[in-house]
């Protein structure tokens, strides 16, 4: 077994808990439950030894750093075991050393350098370098056991999505989502490839990152203006065009039964959209249905004030559901569900 720590966004762990969930699921089969430490500190284990190359890191948007554990324990037997976990050929590195650990009696009494040895002696030629080194070791403590725990990192967050938030975007509206939360979203659905579709897809917040992460993608919106802008945005970051845009109410059937292989989208919530109503949600739904494959998922964006989950109740089965607080009149909820 090896036990795997986490540092996940602590602007919504648990979002950021669920996508990871999703995503290991998707590609090793296998369901996991990541759990706190203290604050963004998570940690799960598995029979899976992961390398930096593992393709869904690089999907990630609410995990910021994924790191093996090497040491967890006391003071007394650090420096025997970590030495043994070391790997020789590293040249360079650095410490990380978090909060938890900057304020422990350990830390303060022993120093940086007692803790940095253990890697000096160990590699045949160490070079401490904080801008660019082969190897991290990240450094935290936990109170309640009085334990060090000291990991090496394979994975840092490019946050490439940056470069996609509404701001970067050619074209955007004040209700569009934020580019990281359309990346788990499109993460949530449980696919490694395939076509994915949004019909409200307004301006492309969700389609643009199903595209980043080399989906073929097919959008549909009621307004001309947005699904322009849409296109506008696509060409802008990927010099190229989703597979199909249609001008479409949602409540008419717009795609082909069964050739959907995930469908995400963030509804229209009545305060800026144009449509409103249980009427458009529940038709949206049953045409669905109709489009995704059988056992295919459904992720959907919905404000709290929409009496929504019981419609998905009624006609697919809930996998998972998380918010994110947008402001004091506002949450939005995503849920998860499948076509069954
Ligand atoms: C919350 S916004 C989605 C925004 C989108 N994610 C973006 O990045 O711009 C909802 C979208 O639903 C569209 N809409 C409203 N009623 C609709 C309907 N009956 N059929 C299709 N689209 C509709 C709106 O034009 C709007 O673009």
């Amino acid at each position: 077994m090896v036990t795997y720590l986490l540092l996940l966004k602590g602007t919504n762990k648990d979002l950021a808990s669920l996508e990871f969930e999703i995503l290991f699921k998707t590609y090793y089969g296998e369901d996991i439950k990541l759990k706190q430490i203290r604050n963004t500190l998570f940690f799960f284990s598995t029979n899976k030894v992961l390398t930096r190359q593992e393709e869904f890191l690089k999907r990630l948007s609410f995990t910021n750093t994924v790191s093996k554990l090497l040491f967890k324990g006391k003071i007394e037997e650090y420096s025997k075991t970590l030495s043994s976990q070391v790997n020789p050929c590293m040249e360079s590195f650095a410490l990380r050393i978090h909060s938890s650990f900057a304020n422990s009696s350990v830390y303060k009494e022993k120093g940086l350098d007692y803790f940095a040895k253990a890697m000096w002696t160990v590699m045949k030629k160490p070079k401490i370098d904080l801008n660019d080194p082969q190897c991290v070791y990240h450094f935290h403590y936990d109170e309640e056991k009085n334990e060090i725990l000291c990991s090496e990192e394979f994975f840092e967050n490019s946050k490439d999505y940056l470069q996609r938030m509404p701001t970067q975007r050619p074209f955007c509206k004040p209700y569009t989502i934020k580019s990281d939360l359309a990346r788990a979203s499109v993460n949530m659905l449980g696919l490694k490839t395939g076509l994915i579709c949004d019909p409200f897809c307004g301006t492309g917040a969700i389609l643009l990152e199903a595209q980043s992460m080399g989906f073929e993608v097919v959008g549909n919106d009621i307004s001309y203006k947005d699904l322009m802008g849409y296109r506008a945005n696509s060409f802008h970051f990927f010099s190229g065009f989703p597979s199909l845009l249609t001008l479409s109410d949602s409540r008419e059937l717009v795609f082909k039964e069964k050739s959907i292989g995930g469908l995400v989208t963030d509804i229209p919530y009545g305060k800026s959209s144009r449509k409103l109503g249980t009427e458009l949600y529940e038709q949206f739904l049953l045409n669905a249905k109709k489009y995704l494959k059988n056992g295919a998922r459904l992720v959907v964006i919905y404000a709290n004030f929409l009496e929504f989950e019981e419609l998905v109740k009624k006609h697919y089965k809930v996998l998972g559901q998380a918010e994110e607080y947008i402001n004091k009149s506002m949450t939005r909820r995503i849920i998860v569900a499948e076509n069954c």
